[in-house]
């Protein structure tokens, strides 16, 4: 069911809009929307498909108001209810290389572009940078939300500032990298304390820097592998960007067939002694030593160790090929998902005293 609603206000900054109304779909089937296939419904869904999309709805007398939900990929997820709030989701597209530097090439990117065929793109255009980040699950406009990274490159190191349009006023504001507060797996738009953006506002388009010269990221176990399996010592980011598809289809399912949101958590941070005592007990424990004198642990192996490898709930499952991935066994239900996270967390707590948390936003 649509329902039209009258535009309320003259356009912005963007000089392409092709719609003078608004329409907002009702009781939205959010299942093809989320990488897990979890069922649930959106009450009401405006699609963004430009900026100017934004400003009517926020400018219009009851949905400006309303509780809004922004919707990238679905990709870091996990839907166990109905939304409630006013889904917006992002459509907004449109990919160009704006500037070339002498230090890097400036990419700029929609919000609802599909990040790994940003990285493709990208690569075509000849702005190599991006090919350690290939086959992220998700849109553009969610890799700065949770700093995705993968094979020792964050989402942080590429982007150089992002578009966010506020909630509340409407304007477009373009916001430097340094003041996004980026983190492992978090930004300023995943905080809602002072100064955070979550829920305040929502981000339209992402510039990205691919530095020059290009330096291959090849530090990363699974890439070094690669080149001894190969023998290739100096690849292209062509081939970077092939090896990283290789051992992500290797080891992580593919949402296109089983439902998933990649990691289910976050590899947790001890300090040097909780780790000495962890390796005491486990010595074989997979860990990090990272600059701050902490240390990262591989959930993914914590998990592992307590034999949850293919254990279900009901149609919620464990990866067998990747412990830190839950997956939809077919018609898996939010709340399903949750109780296999919950008793997860449990048993690794009850084991190595450490609490797992969770990467994905339980709605
Ligand atoms: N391991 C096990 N058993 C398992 C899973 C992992 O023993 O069931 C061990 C592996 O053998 C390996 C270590 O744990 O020695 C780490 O595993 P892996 O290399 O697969 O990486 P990860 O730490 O599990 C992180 C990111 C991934 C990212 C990869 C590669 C997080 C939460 N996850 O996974 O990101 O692709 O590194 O950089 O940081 C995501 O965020 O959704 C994601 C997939």
């Amino acid at each position: 069911m649509q329902q039209e609603m009258p535009n309320t206000q003259d356009e912005g900054q963007r000089p392409i809009q092709t719609n003078s109304t608004l329409v907002v779909e009702e009781g939205v089937n959010l299942r093809p929307y989320n990488s897990f296939g979890l069922p649930a419904t959106a009450q009401r869904l405006v699609r963004i498909r430009q900026e100017s999309d934004l400003r009517r709805v926020i400018d219009h007398p009851e949905l400006g108001r309303a509780p809004k939900f922004v919707l990238g990929g679905g990709s870091n997820i996990v839907l166990t209810r109905d939304v409630e709030a006013l889904v917006l989701k992002m459509e907004i597209m449109g990919k160009r290389v704006v500037e070339e530097r002498e230090d890097a090439w400036i990419l700029e990117v929609g919000a609802g572009e599909t990040w790994h065929e940003v990285v493709r793109w990208s690569l075509e255009q000849g702005c190599p940078g991006l090919e350690n980040l290939a086959l992220i699950p998700g849109t553009a406009g969610a890799a700065p939300v949770q700093n995705i990274g993968a094979y020792g490159v964050e989402a942080k190191d590429r982007i150089e500032a992002v578009e966010v349009i506020d909630l509340i006023t409407g304007r477009l504001v373009r916001l430097p990298a340094s003041v996004l507060a980026f983190g492992y797996r978090d930004s300023v738009f995943k905080q809602t304390g002072f100064g955070g953006l979550a829920g305040k506002s929502v981000i339209t388009r992402v510039l990205l820097r691919c530095p020059k010269p290009w330096i291959p990221q090849l530090g990363y176990l699974d890439l070094e592998r690669k080149m001894l399996e190969t023998g290739i010592t100096v690849p292209s980011a062509r081939q970077i960007f092939d090896w990283v598809c290789q051992i992500r289809q290797a080891k992580l399912p593919d949402p296109r067939q089983i439902g998933n949101a990649g990691s289910f958590f976050k590899n947790p941070v001890v300090s040097e002694e909780q780790c000495r005592d962890i390796i005491g007990r486990d010595p074989g424990i997979v860990h990090y030593p990272m600059p701050d004198g902490t240390v990262k642990l591989a959930a993914g192996w914590l998990i592992d160790a307590c034999g949850w490898k293919g254990k279900s709930v009901g149609g919620a499952a464990v990866y067998e090929r990747q412990a830190l991935v839950l997956v939809n066994r077919g018609e898996a239900r939010g709340a399903e998902v949750v109780t296999l996270a919950r008793a997860i967390q449990e048993s690794v707590y009850g084991r190595f005293g450490i609490r797992l948390e969770p990467e994905p936003v339980i709605v």
